[in-house]
């Protein structure tokens, strides 16, 4: 289909089960991206952000079996169901990631060049020397200084700045169409964090490349998204354009989140404005929203049966509240 976006996920739900436990992280999400668009993904620790986002790709650690339901579409391909080696094909090619933790990211006994340069074999078939040239071309794409210097070296010899620099060559090796990337600044010092995140962005223009860029921040989803989806407790909360999510947040919970950000006029030293309460554990069976025993609108409706994700009056915006949902059709 020609209007069909890049990535198109419609009522995903992943279960996970291990030899001790089954839990279901995504339940039933719907979202899409569009080339050379950036959708930020926001919510709490747990509430199934990385897991939406790998899942799918096979990308789950060994010892938990990973059961799928719903459509994942890539350039109009399903993506559930395919067996491995197709999946594979994908992987790190048309789809560039960038893992939560830095530190599984770089193979720590081997020169940067080669590492990065391994990838440009593996996904573009190119020859070792040809490869090289490549790994050069990147890690001056990614504005490092001194590129050439930089590919003898180890990743223990650099900064966290530069470490996450070189992370991002390697997800842009096979040139990819999008990339994910999970938390990519929330390990590195405030000031790192912006430059890294004005890189992504310069890089995703440059490139056209899509992006989906998982994080906890409202901040980093301001500065950077085009799109937002807010995750709860394994949905999704609301979804929409940015200008009108941030500007009229209709969902408590984002409503919530957006009041965390720390604003410029807080006096030094006030206190972190989080949100109170805990998310739900996810191996108890939740029945009406997973939100209303931390907000402070809920009503006894909120907990006769989980909402849907809704369109509001703004067809653009959607929202999983029966407050806010009152009167209008389920999308
Ligand atoms: N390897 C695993 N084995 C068992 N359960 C898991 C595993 N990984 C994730 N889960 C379950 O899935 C839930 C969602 O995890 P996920 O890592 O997607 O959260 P997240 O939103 O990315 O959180 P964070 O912001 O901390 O990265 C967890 O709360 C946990 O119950
Ligand atoms: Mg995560």
């Amino acid at each position: 289909m020609q209007n069909e976006p890049l990535l198109s996920v419609s009522n995903l739900t992943v279960d996970l089960l291990t030899a001790k436990s089954a839990v279901r992280p995504v339940d039933e999400v719907s979202y899409s991206v569009r080339q050379g668009e950036c959708l930020a993904i926001v919510g709490e620790s747990g509430s199934g952000k990385t897991v939406m986002n790998f899942a799918p790709l096979g990308l789950m650690p060994s010892g938990v079996a990973t059961q799928l339901s719903g459509s994942v579409r890539f350039q109009g391909q399903e993506l559930i169901g395919l067996p491995e080696r197709e999946i594979r094909k994908y992987r790190g090619k048309s789809i560039g990631f960038i893992f939560q933790d830095p530190m599984s990211a770089l193979n720590p006994v081997r020169r940067i060049g080669r590492q990065i340069a391994e990838m440009a074999e593996l996904h573009l078939n190119m020859s070792p020397r040809a490869a090289e040239e490549r790994a050069l071309d990147l890690v001056k794409l990614v504005g490092i200084s001194d590129p050439a210097a930089r590919l003898s070296q180890f990743p223990h010899e650099l900064s966290g700045g530069l470490r996450q620099r070189i992370v991002i060559a390697i997800a842009l090796a096979g040139e990819p169409k999008l990339l994910i990337a999970d938390e990519p600044t929330t390990a590195l010092d405030v000031t790192v964090q912006a430059q890294i995140l004005r890189l992504l962005k310069d890089l995703q223009h440059r490139l056209n490349m899509a992006m989906v860029l998982i994080t906890h921040d409202m901040g980093v989803v301001a500065g950077a998204a085009d799109n937002v989806l807010v995750m709860y407790a394994a949905r999704g909360a609301e979804r929409g354009p940015v200008d009108k999510v941030l500007v009229n947040p209709r969902h408590p919970y984002t409503k919530g989140l957006i009041n965390a950000i720390p604003r410029r006029e807080d006096p030094v030293g006030s206190e972190f404005r989080g949100l109170p309460g805990v998310p739900p554990t996810l191996g108890a069976p939740i029945n009406g929203c997973a939100f209303a025993p931390r907000c402070e609108f809920a009503v006894a409706e909120c907990a006769r049966s989980r909402p849907p994700m809704t369109a509001t009056a703004d067809s653009s915006v959607f929202v999983a509240c029966p407050i806010v949902n009152q009167g209008k059709a389920a999308a």
